[in-house]
């Protein structure tokens, strides 16, 4: 751990990558999927950490419940692609996995995707979360997280992100990537970070009927109060604070849990130019996303 540093960007496939996630990129590529596995897929920053508990706790909270007290979230569903030094590699835990499903986590843009996963016909569950919000969280995280490339100031961020310098590379192209992908594959069910604030238990069972479960009313009401933001702040195995290289002195993880904070960081101008560039960018009338709720 002690050799963690900052990486730089570097364009990798045309998408802008750190080492952090292409070291171990052989064994990425030919990961064994099964045809159990469930993907969460998402852009950073969309409510990776909300839906993958959500899962957890949908798939495991009954049989399990030990989990929800000895295991971070990040071991219950590893992280496909992220191979730190001194850390056990995401394709290593998810090999090591013993759960049925097994629920992996993966920030890829679709075409990253392993294909071993396509040929499972796996189903996947992709989280977007609008692009104002989604740059915001995303410039905290990279303040507070020792392995991204450095933040720098607001302003800079802004522009990287809508250069799509990004880790991962362009929201724009990954929100529209695995949008375009369900359209014709039906094991993709594709949710808004938006929507899950608005309604979390309509979400639960959007997502509980895509993966023909049907959880009790009591089990059903119990997950969403354990997944409230609030609750997993304060829930050590959900918010992140045993993992060493994040610095909550500068940002916790669970940091506001909100739509439309993106308010209190563009300027009227950025907004502006935000919206314009947006609108020439994000053609497809049938994904729309919610800035404010
Ligand atoms: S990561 O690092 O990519 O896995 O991060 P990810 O989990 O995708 O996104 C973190 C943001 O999601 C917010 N979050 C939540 N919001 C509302 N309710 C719940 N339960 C919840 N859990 C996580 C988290 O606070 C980050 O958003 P911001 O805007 O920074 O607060």
């Amino acid at each position: 751990m002690d050799s963690v540093t900052r990486p730089e960007l570097f364009d990798f496939h045309g998408i802008s990558m750190t080492h952090y996630f292409t070291d171990n990129w052989e064994n990425i590529q030919n990961f064994q999927a099964r045809s159990d596995d469930i993907l969460i897929a998402t852009y950073p920053k969309a409510g990776t950490t909300w839906i993958s508990y959500i899962l957890d706790l949908l798939y495991f909270g009954q049989t399990s419940p030990e989990r929800q007290t000895s295991l971070p979230i990040y071991n219950r569903v590893p992280f496909l692609e992220i191979a730190i030094p001194g850390l056990d590699s995401g394709k290593d835990l998810a090999d090591k996995l013993p759960t049925t499903p097994r629920l992996i986590k993966t920030h890829l843009p679709v075409q990253l995707v392993p294909k071993s996963f396509w040929e499972h016909n796996c189903r996947i569950v992709y989280v977007a979360r609008n692009a104002k919000d989604n740059m915001v969280s995303f410039f905290h995280f990279d303040r507070m997280n020792g392995v991204q490339p450095e933040a720098g100031d607001w302003i800079d961020y802004f522009l990287r992100f809508l250069k799509g310098k990004m880790v991962f590379g362009s929201w724009y192209d990954h929100v529209n990537g695995w949008w375009k992908k369900k359209q014709t594959y039906s094991n993709l069910h594709y949710m808004f970070y938006e929507d899950l604030i608005e309604d979390t238990g309509r979400e639960i069972d959007k997502v509980c009927s895509f993966l023909g479960l049907s959880p009790s009313a009591e089990e059903k009401k119990n997950i969403t109060s354990q997944v409230q933001f609030d609750n997993m702040k304060n829930n050590k195995m959900a918010n992140y604070s045993t993992l060493q290289v994040l610095d909550f002195k500068i940002c916790p993880f669970m940091r506001k849990g909100k739509v439309g904070d993106w308010k209190n960081h563009f300027t009227v101008g950025q907004s502006e130019y935000f919206d314009e560039d947006y609108k020439n960018r994000m053609k497809d009338p049938t994904l729309q996303f919610r800035t404010e709720i």
